[in-house]
This record gives structure tokens, C-alpha cells and sequence, in this order.
């Protein structure tokens, strides 16, 4: 679906600027990729839309073979109905009475809804949301891998949390998920050692407290190894659709030429030799900056960066920043996709510099 109409032969610079822009070629290797790795390893691929919040892209995803997709939040999940999706996984903790209805309304869509039990207590609140509206729901209990956020921390909680949800009426124990997001961090040389040890961890405390589950990791730096380790049934990456400085160049699980979205802008004034200002600031890259410490690099070369924003401005540093001018147009990567695109009305959907169409980002602010 697009929101507006496209002269034929539009290009980029026939665009007002700042813009979201999505390269269609590279999307879909970035796709395939993923998807090609669960397949030859039988392994399911839930991926996370919080990244893309695009039914295009989620249709796309399912029509690639995904077998279902993963939301933050109930509204996102809403969003996404009108790719076809018929199996969702909420990967949050729902604890409010007040969702219930709206979880309800969801199942009625649905042949499969999952939902996240992160402890003991959020178990017991989420029983009550299923019970009041009488719902019956699949379960993935959440592992704290290492990133420190949800998730029981050792054997002895799990054991815990899968006997709760054993005994709630409204949950169906189904398999055990972790979110390693934690591995942005650690150095490319390191990322193997690290991935065994989430392995470990997640399916040390399967085998321990409850064999017959399944376990479901998930993140784009970890999937395409965690989709070749024993036990894994399914992965949930996100970020992996488009790329981003932290992939593409941090920990270098996309190659650079993979990354899919850049923000096309505007140089508007250049206050001194060395610095250009751009018309993207934090409303465009948002306030996320990678672990070089940069807002975005520019797509082509890579020697103009982003060095910081205000909200409607970027300053741009870098070799051959001397030579830009008043009205250049540059593309840059950004440091963290997945809040750009929750940023924007629409993006550009691209190939080479022909547009071929504009897609609304219809999850954008569905953070209910
Ligand atoms: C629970 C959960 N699963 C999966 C993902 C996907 O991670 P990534 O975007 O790094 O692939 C996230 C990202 O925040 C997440 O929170």
C-alpha cells in the first residue's frame, strides 16, 4: 500500500528532505539471507517487527517463509494484522487488566497467540488479563541471557516460573526465550564464545527444568549462529531486516553494502570550514548514537559522519567536509535503525535512485 502518489521515473532528488529511504534490493538480501540460514537448519524464523513496523516488510517476511512474527507491544501486533499474519509472539511483559479485551480481540484474529511470562510475579498479573476475558494463550518463558533486562537469572527461578505457569488455567507452557541484545557489545572476535555461552545458559536451564520445551533466542547479531545450535526451534531477529552502523559496522554481522535505510538530507549552512549542517537532527536519526559514538555515516564512502544532532539539525565532521555546499544532498546510515523508523510518517522505498514507492509506516508510536 502507498500513501502517495509517485510521478513515474521519480527519483531522490526530486525529494524534500529529511527522508527515510529504503533500498528494495537490499532489503530483500537481508531477507533471504536470514531466512535461507533458518531454512537449511530447520529452524523457525519469528522475526521481531519493532524494527521495521512495516506491513509491506512484514508480509514480505511471511511470504519468505517466516512462520510468524514477534511485537513489543500489543499495538504493533494490531498494526500487523493486515499483513495476514495468523502467529504472534508479544515479547513484553503484560501485566495491565486493561489489555485484556484488546488480547482477546487479537487471539480472534489468530491460529496462534504467544505471550511472555519474565517472572513469577508478571505470571501471576498476566494470569488475571487471560482470565478475565477467559483467554487461553501459549507461553515462552523469558532467560536473562546476559543483557540483564527481563528474565530469570538461574535454575532455580526457572524452575519456579515454569511450575507458575504449569498451574495457571489461562497458560500453556510452550518453550523458553532470551533477547541477547548484549552482544552489540561484545568485540567481533569474542562474538563466538559469547554466543556458546547464551546457547549454554538457554538450553542448560531447558535441559534442566523442563526438556520437552523448546528454546526460541533472539537478536540479529546472534541469530545466524544461534539458528545452527542444537535445540533452537525458532529465532526472532530484528534489526537484521535494514542494517544499521551497529550491524554493518560495529559488530559486523551485515557487511556495509547490506545496509538497507538510509536518511537522505539537505547540507543547509556551513558555519566554518570544517563543519556542514544538515537539515536531519534527533527527530530524524532520534537521540541513539552508535558505539563510535556518531549519529550516521554517510552511505557512499563513510568519511562524513554524523557527530551529534540537535532536533532538526546535524553536524556533519569528516574528511571532505571542506569541499560540500549550501543545497548538497548526502545519505546517511543511521547509528540505531529501529527508533528512526518509528520517527517517520512514510518511508521511500528505492531502487537504485528510482522510487518505486511509499510505504506508511503504519507501527509507528504504537508503544501501547
Ligand atoms: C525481546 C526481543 N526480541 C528480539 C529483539 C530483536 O533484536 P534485534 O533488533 O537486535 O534483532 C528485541 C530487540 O530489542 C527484543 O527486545
Amino acid at each position: 500500500m502507498s500513501t502517495t502518489p509517485i510521478p513515474s521515473g521519480a527519483t531522490l532528488g526530486d525529494l524534500e528532505t529529511p527522508r527515510v529511504v529504503v533500498d528494495l534490493d537490499r532489503l530483500e538480501h537481508n531477507l533471504r539471507r536470514q531466512q535461507e540460514i533458518c531454512d537449511r537448519h530447520g529452524v523457525e524464523l519469528w522475526p521481531h517487527i519493532k524494527t521495521h513496523k512495516l506491513v509491506n516488510v512484514a508480509r514480505r517476511q511471511l511470504a519468505l517463509g517466516a512462520k510468524g512474527l514477534t511485537c513489543a507491544k500489543i499495538g504493533e501486533a494490531e498494526a500487523m494484522l493486515a499483513s495476514g499474519v495468523r502467529r504472534l509472539f508479544i515479547a513484553h511483559s503484560i501485566v495491565d487488566p486493561r489489555n485484556g479485551p484488546r488480547l482477546k480481540a487479537l487471539a480472534g484474529q489468530l491460529d496462534q497467540l504467544i505471550l511472555a511470562a519474565t517472572s513469577v510475579a508478571q505470571a501471576q498479573a498476566l494470569e488475571k488479563v487471560l482470565a478475565a476475558v477467559d483467554l487461553k494463550v501459549d507461553i515462552l518463558i523469558a532467560v536473562d541471557t546476559g543483557l540483564g533486562r527481563e528474565g530469570v537469572r538461574n535454575e532455580e527461578k526457572a524452575r519456579a516460573l515454569v511450575e507458575t505457569v504449569r498451574c495457571e488455567p489461562h497458560m500453556n507452557a510452550l518453550g523458553f526465550y532470551s533477547h541477547e541484545g548484549h552482544t552489540y557489545s561484545v568485540a567481533v572476535e569474542e562474538q563466538e564464545a559469547a554466543f556458546e555461552a547464551i546457547h549454554q545458559k538457554l538450553d542448560g536451564i531447558r535441559n534442566a527444568c523442563a526438556p520437552e520445551l523448546s528454546i526460541w533466542p533472539g537478536c540479529s547479531v546472534s541469530a545466524p549462529v544461534m539458528a545452527t545450535k542444537p535445540n533452537v526451534h525458532a529465532v526472532r531477529p530484528g534489526a537484521y531486516c535494514f542494517g544499521d552502523i551497529a550491524l554493518c559496522v560495529v559488530s559486523k554481522t551485515l557487511r556495509w553494502e547490506d545496509a538497507a535505510v538510509t536518511v537522505l538530507s539537505t547540507v543547509v549552512d556551513r558555519p566554518t570550514p570544517e563543519l556542514a549542517l544538515i537539515d536531519a537532527g534527533s527527530k530524524t536519526f532520534s537521540g541513539d548514537k552508535s558505539r563510535l559514538g556518531i549519529s550516521g555515516l554517510e552511505a557512499t564512502e563513510g568519511r562524513l559522519q554524523v557527530d551529534r544532532c540537535n532536533e532538526e539539525h546535524g553536524y556533519v565532521l569528516g574528511e571532505g567536509v571542506d569541499k560540500l555546499q549550501v543545497g548538497d544532498r548526502l545519505r546517511f546510515v543511521p547509528a540505531h535503525i529501529c527508533p528512526v523508523l518509528n520517527l517517520a510518517d512514510d518511508v521511500v522505498v528505492v531502487r537504485g535512485e528510482e522510487i518505486v514507492d511509499i510505504w506508511p509506516v503504519e507501527g509507528r508510536g504504537k508503544n501501547r
